[in-house]
Parts: structure tokens; C-alpha cells; sequence
């Protein structure tokens, strides 16, 4: 709810308060005209009064700060709490906006002009001048307008309340009225001051094959700044951000989360001002950006959304988790569970025929799965990646049936088929960089430094884009395709495009680009399922899930590297996002030897689906999968919209090891689906104690596990305690017994209060400890992990 005060109507000193389910987020206007930021917090009652004790007006300037103007002479910018910043008129914090005015001058002075509120504010989506997407659904929008005290610039803030998630989103237009253009040379979304005391920065950076590492740095009068500048959201600094209170954890304390719809160069930076205040802003990457506006055109930023949160850091993971499942991601998946998919990449990269494909095609659908994928390599002379992106015609040697054959062979199977797809890029050797040199973003005459042997197609020239829908168009018409991976493989470099004048437009101009391609590929293929994908995570953001309901979250597919990976991730997007496969055994990336149990457990907190070459799997292998994608089908409901938590976040135990432990509990709280996982195992652990959150105190559950077996194999010369000959580890007969007989893993079985695990915890079974192993003994390795299961038991009245 939005709610307006007048303090003096007189002279238009409106306070607005924004109130969602749990905050409140307030501003006034001040006399001198100025947007003073009040507070943004846990819900409170202002009133009138509440404005006077919050504004914090000093009366007389501190030292060699600047007065704002003789009239208001007490007013110094540089120490107030600010909606809007500039720089030039006192205020020397990181600013808002920066622009270039007609007479060169770079100041800036946005004044109190007038506000429309829109209650019931609908949204398609999508912005009207541009495809830049946004939050759809919001409950009320309110426009703040601003004019520039000396010319004739105007300033919008738009600001949109969605009260069931704590969601504010806001953004900033900017008009150009001034007879000639105006140059942009930085307009970020979102300008927020607040209270510096404690207050500490978490920023989620890493790299190819390792996203979403959690950092937390102080805040101090030094900048923090979260950017990227690949062209793309990036792996290297995910665009979320969290603002916290030093004592935040996950399950107590304030914090204040931050995200943007938009998947070019971003920026954010943090710091104190040393006066109490730190100021936080964010928008698009103002390095390499320069944009003009002409006489009555608009600059319009993506939207940035925050959001607040009382109770740690879980409760503000769930605010963004269930904005972008009723906000962000739309169309005909929004609210449908996803497919288990099998994709090619890791089972054959390159190396594959319709022969192969159909036969692993087969497996897959005893095993469950219900969607095949044909990963890269199926066009063109794709047999590497030197050649062909940008000829997207089906390789006839490979499939010589075309991709109609082979996708009306996987429906016979039963299942539904996919492919992936990179349009954005184009190889030299391929004929349409033969045929179009001059549409790839490259500068005439200087050497390129290419990324993956390709270059990015200049999706800011409009014929570019007419042609990449087109062939897409065509290639989703040419057979039942019912899934694309949407994939983007490289940086930028040598940006230029030879259809602009104004070469630092290009950046942002290229996003825009996509995502009028994407909005028209996506609306025009309602039913298909589309994966956005970028060397996995390198543009994990809300841009692109505004058109994709999901995301190839990183190519690391080890299961301990995707249990720290999805936990990074975890802190901003819902497991509704966040793709991740079951793949083979030593993993492709680390070489690490994993149990198939983790594997499938890591996995089956995100959209499930095997990457493996399922011929290579034994009979053992190949009924546990059975098993487990039974499993998930069962929970898969529970992931893709229960409430999500963290209880462990990876950090170091008291013995020394690091453990990651999740839950999801369903909405109703009759399911949930726990997950436990450590690095390494310690000798002589007692038995680990697991604690939940979120389940119902008044109801009673079962809890139980998946049943187990384990190689005696995996006990090493420790068969030899046991056995009435001797058995040398590795030999044959080591090999043969190791297949017979099997070991029986622990069972957890019970049926308890939902306050006891809630409240108390359980002790899970023993781990093994060296000296002793029956059945009721946990076999937990290195890396070893378990899933939980837990169902609501309704007592029989007549018991
Ligand atoms: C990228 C993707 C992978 C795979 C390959 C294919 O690396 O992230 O999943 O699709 O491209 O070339």
C-alpha cells in the first residue's frame, strides 16, 4: 500500500511511504525541493509525526561541506539521505546520474515537480519503448517526477510495491525537453542511503565452472564496487547483491537484497560517507557508456528490485525466491514443473549419430526421463568448436534424417526432444560470416581477440536480428521441438558495430538487441521450454529468466562444487531456476570421484537432469537412477515451489569439515526434502544432529531415507576381518565379491513432532568411526551426502 502525507500542501512537502506485507520504505520532499530518503525497514507506522523525528535536517553545515543554494543554506547534500543523486551541487557520494548538458556542464540539480500513483499497476512484462523486461504484476506503481532546476531535463523514478513478497522494484527515466541532445554518462536504476553503522556488503563472484562464490566485505569510506564488464551479467560478479548488519546470519538479523532485471555490464557500488550514511547504487555498467538523447527522447534504466528482510538472510532468499516465481518468470512454464531431461554434452560431446542418440534415447526412457537433448554438434560441420555457429542447418552425416527424423523417433520413444542452440555468435569458418563479415561486432581493419574460436553477431543492426528470428523461427517449425538451450559462449571484445556512430552505446544497445529477439522467439513458441545458458552461469540473472523460466547454472557438474555453486545461488534465485545435471563418475571438470548418491542428491535441489553416457553405466547403476528419478518425480513439486533454506552454508564445523545442508518444505507444510552434505569424513564423528526449520510445530512426520547398499569394495583390506581367505585388494576375486555382496545402508525411519525437528533435531544414524559397521552405521565418505524425505502423518481418529 502506498501511502501519501502532506506536511505543508502549501509547498508540496509530500511524504510517500511505501508499504509492503513486512516493510516500509518512506521519502519526503523537502522545502528546498529535494527527495530526502527517511527509512527503508521492518514495517512502521509514520504518520505525520513519525516524519518530523526521522528527517534529520541540520540546521547549521559542518565545516567545508557545501550549502545547497542561500536560500537553503543549511541544506548540504553531501550528508543527506538522498532518493536521487547527482553530482555539482555538494553531494560528492557515488552518484545517480551523470549527464552531459548542452553547454558542457556536467551538473545536475533534479527538484520536486509532481507524482501519479497507479493503483493496481499491470504490467505485460515488457517496457513500452523497448523489450527491456520487468516485473510483471506489481500492486501499485508510483511515479515520482523531477525536473532539473535550471533546464529542461526531467527525471522519473519509478517505484512499484509487491506486497506479497516485500518487493519494491524501481527504475529511472530520464527526458530530454532541452532543444538539442544531451549525453547520458551514467544512469543507474537505484540510489539508496542508508544507516552505515555495521553494515557489510555480500557479493557472489567466481569464475568459468566456479559461480556464485559468497564474499561479505565491510562497508567503509573505501568503495565497494560489484560490476561486470564481459558484456554479460557475468560469472565473474553475479549482479546480486545483500546488504547486511555485521550479526546477520541466515536465520536471524536484518538485511536488505538487491538484484536487476538486465543481463549487460552491471554496476553497484557501496560506501560510507563518514558522516553515518552509506550509500548503495545500481544500475548499468557506467564504464564504456555514453549514450545520446535527442530532443524529447527518453532514456529508460532496468529495473532494479530490492527487498528487506527482518529475519535473516533464509527470509530474505524467500522474498526473491517467490518474486521471481510471480513476478519474473512468465508464460506457459511459469508454474509447470520441468521435464527430466537427458542432454548429450557430457555423454558424447561432439562424437554422436542418430544411431547413438536413439540408443541412448531408449535407456533414458526406461529410466524416467521424459525429455531428450541434443546438445552442440548437430549442425553445420560441427565437430569441434573452430567451425559453423551461424549455419544453423542440420549435419546430414550425422543425422541423416534431418532433425524431424530424429525428433519424430524420440516421441516414438515417448519422450519429448530438444536442442541447443547459440544464435548470438558466428565462427569465421562458417558460410554466414563468409557471407556477412560486416555483421559481427569486430573493428574494421584491427586484429580480433576472439573467445572460443567465435565472434558475437551485431544484434544492435536490425536486419541481424530480422534474420536470426527468422532462421529460429524455422528451425522450431521445422520438427517438434519442445526445448531450447539458449547458449552464449563468449566475452566481449573490439566493441564496434558499423551501423552506429556512437560507439559506447553498444553495450547496452546489444541487450536490448536480445532481448527483442528473445521476447519475439519466446512469444512465438509459447509451449517450448527455453534454458538460457552462458559457459553455464556467466549470465545467470533476471533478465534473462524474464524470457527463459530456467538457467544452465554452471559447466561444472562435480556434486560438491554444484552443492557450494547452488548454494551461492541459492541466496537470490529459487531452485526453480537453477538447472543441474547427474553426470559421470570421475566428473569431467575436477576428476573427482563421487558417489552416484551425492550426485543424484546435489542434483535434485534444482531442475533435474543426467548428462552421462548411459551405456557406460552398470545394472547397479542404471536401477538407482531408476530409483531416484522415481524419487524426484515424486518431490519435484516440493523444489520447484516449497519454501527453500539454508541450514548449513558450507562453512567449517567444529570437526573441521564443511558442511552444506538444505531444506524445501512444501506451502502447505505437509512435504519437505532435506539435504545433507560433507567434504571430508572425520574420523571418530559422533553421530551428526539435524536440525529443520519451517516444518509445522503441531504436526507429526515420518522421516526416512532412501535405502542403501554399499560395494564391500569400498571397505578396502578391510574385507579381510571378515572373510575366511584372504582377499588382496583389486584382484579379481576382490572385484567379483565386491559385486555380490553388498552392503546394507542405514535406514532413518521415525515418526516425530514437527517441533521436535524443528526445535531439537535428530541424531542421524553413526557414521562409520573405525570400528565397527553393521547396518545401522552410516557408510559416509568423503563427499558423501544423504536426502531426507519427510511427509506429514495424519493420526488415525480411531486409533
Ligand atoms: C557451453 C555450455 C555447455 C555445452 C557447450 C557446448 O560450454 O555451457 O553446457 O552446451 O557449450 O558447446
Amino acid at each position: 500500500m502506498i501511502e501519501i502525507l502532506d506536511k505543508n500542501s502549501a509547498k508540496n512537502t509530500k511524504t510517500f511511504l511505501l508499504n509492503t506485507k513486512n516493510t516500509t520504505y518512506a521519502f519526503t520532499v523537502l522545502e528546498s525541493g529535494h527527495l530526502a530518503h527517511l527509512f527503508y525497514g521492518a514495517k512502521c507506522d509514520f504518520g505525520l509525526d513519525g516524519v518530523k523525528a526521522t528527517e534529520g535536517i541540520n540546521k547549521y553545515l559542518a565545516g567545508n561541506t557545501i550549502s545547497y543554494s542561500s536560500e537553503y543554506s543549511n541544506i548540504g547534500l553531501e550528508d543527506l539521505a538522498l532518493e536521487v543523486s547527482t553530482i555539482g551541487k555538494g553531494d560528492i557520494r557515488e552518484p545517480q546520474i551523470c549527464l552531459t548538458n548542452i553547454d558542457g556542464s556536467t551538473s545536475n540539480d533534479f527538484i520536486y515537480h509532481d507524482y501519479e500513483l497507479i493503483n493496481g499497476y499491470s504490467s505485460n512484462g515488457y517496457r513500452h519503448l523497448t523489450c527491456m523486461p520487468e516485473a510483471f504484476s506489481g500492486d501499485e506503481q508510483l511515479i515520482i517526477k523531477l525536473k532539473d532546476s535550471q533546464r529542461n531535463i526531467y527525471l522519473e523514478l519509478v517505484y512499484t510495491v509487491f506486497e506479497d513478497t516485500d518487493c519494491i522494484t524501481r527504475r529511472v527515466r530520464i527526458i530530454n525537453k532541452e532543444e538539442t541532445f544531451i549525453d547520458i554518462n551514467r544512469a543507474l536504476s537505484l540510489c539508496l542511503d542508508l544507516p552505515s553503522k555495521n553494515l557489510s556488503m555480500m557479493t557472489f563472484t567466481g569464475a568459468w565452472t566456479r559461480e556464485m562464490n559468497v564474499n561479505e566485505l565491510k562497508v567503509t569510506q573505501n568503495k565497494i564496487v560489484n560490476s561486470s564488464f564481459t558484456g554479460t551479467s557475468s560469472n565473474r560478479n553475479n549482479p546480486l547483491v545483500i546488504l547486511k548488519r555485521k550479526e546477520t546470519s541466515d536465520f536471524y538479523g536484518e538485511a536488505y537484497g538487491f538484484n536487476i532485471i538486465y543481463s549487460g555490464n552491471h554496476y553497484s557500488c557501496a560506501q560510507a560517507n563518514g558522516y553515518g550514511k552509506a550509500r548503495f547504487v545500481m544500475g548499468i555498467n557506467p564504464e564504456n557508456f555514453d549514450f545520446r538523447i535527442e530532443h524529447d527522447e527518453i532514456f529508460e534504466t532496468p529495473e532494479v528490485v530490492m527487498t528487506f528482510a527482518k529475519n535473516g538472510l533464509n527470509n530474505l532468499s524467500q522474498n526473491f525466491h517467490e518474486f521471481i516465481r510471480n513476478h519474473i518468470v512468465r508464460r506457459t512454464w511459469a508454474k509447470k514443473v520441468r521435464p527430466v531431461l537427458l542432454n548429450s554434452w557430457e555423454a558424447c560431446y561432439f562424437k554422436f549419430n542418430e544411431t547413438k542418440l536413439l540408443n541412448m534415447a531408449k535407456k533414458a526412457k526406461d529410466l524416467g526421463v521424459e525429455l531428450f537433448v541434443m546438445d552442440d554438434g548437430w549442425f553445420g560441420n560441427r565437430d569441434n568448436d573452430t567451425c559453423s555457429l551461424g549455419d544453423w542447418d542440420v549435419n546430414l552425416k550425422k543425422l541423416p534424417n534431418g532433425l524431424k527424423g530424429l525428433a519424430d523417433k524420440i516421441n516414438e520413444l515417448g519422450l519429448e526432444f530438444g536442442i541447443w542452440v547459440e544464435p548470438e555468435m558466428v565462427n569465421v569458418d562458417s558460410n554466414l560470416y563468409r557471407e556477412h563479415p560486416d555483421w559481427a561486432i569486430q573493428i574494421p581493419g584491427i586484429n580480433h581477440s576472439e573467445g572460443r574460436n567465435q565472434r558475437i553477431l551485431n544484434l544492435t543492426m536490425e536486419e541481424v536480428r530480422d534474420y536470426l528470428v527468422a532462421r529460429i523461427f524455422d528451425m522450431l517449425s521445422s520438427a517438434n521441438i519442445k526445448y531450447v538451450k539458449w547458449d552464449m559462449n563468449r566475452i566481449f571484445t573490439d566493441y564496434y558495430g558499423i551501423n552506429l556512430t556512437r560507439q559506447k552505446e553498444m553495450a547496452h544497445r546489444y541487450v536490448l538487441g536480445l532481448y527483442d529477439i528473445m521476447r519475439r522467439i519466446v512469444e512465438e513458441f509459447p509451449d517450448v521450454l527455453f534454458e538460457g545458458c552462458a559457459s553455464g552461469g556467466n549470465r545467470f540473472d533476471l533478465g534473462i529468466l524474464s524470457f527463459m523460466p530456467q538457467i544452465w547454472a554452471s559447466d561444472n557438474t562435480d556434486a560438491w562444487c554444484r552443492a557450494k555453486i547452488q548454494t551461492g545461488y541459492s541466496y537470490g534465485y529459487s531452485t526453480s531456476v537453477i538447472a543441474a545435471h547427474i553426470s559421470a563418475s570421475p566428473n569431467h571438470q575436477t576428476l573427482r570421484n563421487t558417489l552416484q548418491e551425492s550426485r543424484f542428491n546435489v542434483a535434485a535441489f534444482g531442475m533435474l537432469g543426467l548428462e552421462v553416457n548411459l551405456s557406460d553405466l552398470n545394472d547397479d547403476q542404471i536401477q538407482l537412477l531408476k530409483e531416484q528419478i522415481a524419487i524426484y518425480k515424486k518431490y519435484r513439486d516440493v523444489i520447484f515451489d516449497g519454501d527453500y533454506y539454508r541450514l548449513s552454508n558450507g562453512e567449517e564445523t567444529e570437526f573441521g569439515n564443511c558442511v552444506y545442508e538444505w531444506i524445501c518444505v512444501s506451502k502447505d507444510k505437509t512435504r519437505a526434502l532435506a539435504f545433507t552434505m560433507q567434504d571430508k569424513a572425520v574420523a571418530n564423528q559422533p553421530n551428526a544432529w539435524l536440525r529443520v526449520t519451517g516444518l509445522d510445530d503441531n504436526k507429526k512426520y515420518h522421516f526416512f531415507n532412501m535405502s542403501n547398499k554399499y560395494e564391500i569394495k569400498h571397505f578396502g583390506d578391510l574385507i579381510n576381518t571378515v572373510s575366511p581367505i584372504h582377499i588382496k585388494p583389486d584382484s579379481a576375486m576382490h572385484r567379483v565379491i565386491g559385486k555380490l555382496k553388498k552392503m546394507d545402508g542405514e535406514v532413518e525411519d521415525m515418526v516425530v513432532a514437527g517441533s521436535l525437528l524443528n526445535n531439537c533435531g535428530i541424531r542421524l544414524h553413526q557414521n562409520y568411526a573405525g570400528t565397527g559397521y553393521d547396518g545401522d552405521v552410516r557408510f559416509y565418505q568423503d563427499f558423501a551426502s544423504r536426502l531426507f524425505f519427510i511427509e506429514e502423518v495424519v493420526d488415525n481418529e480411531n486409533d
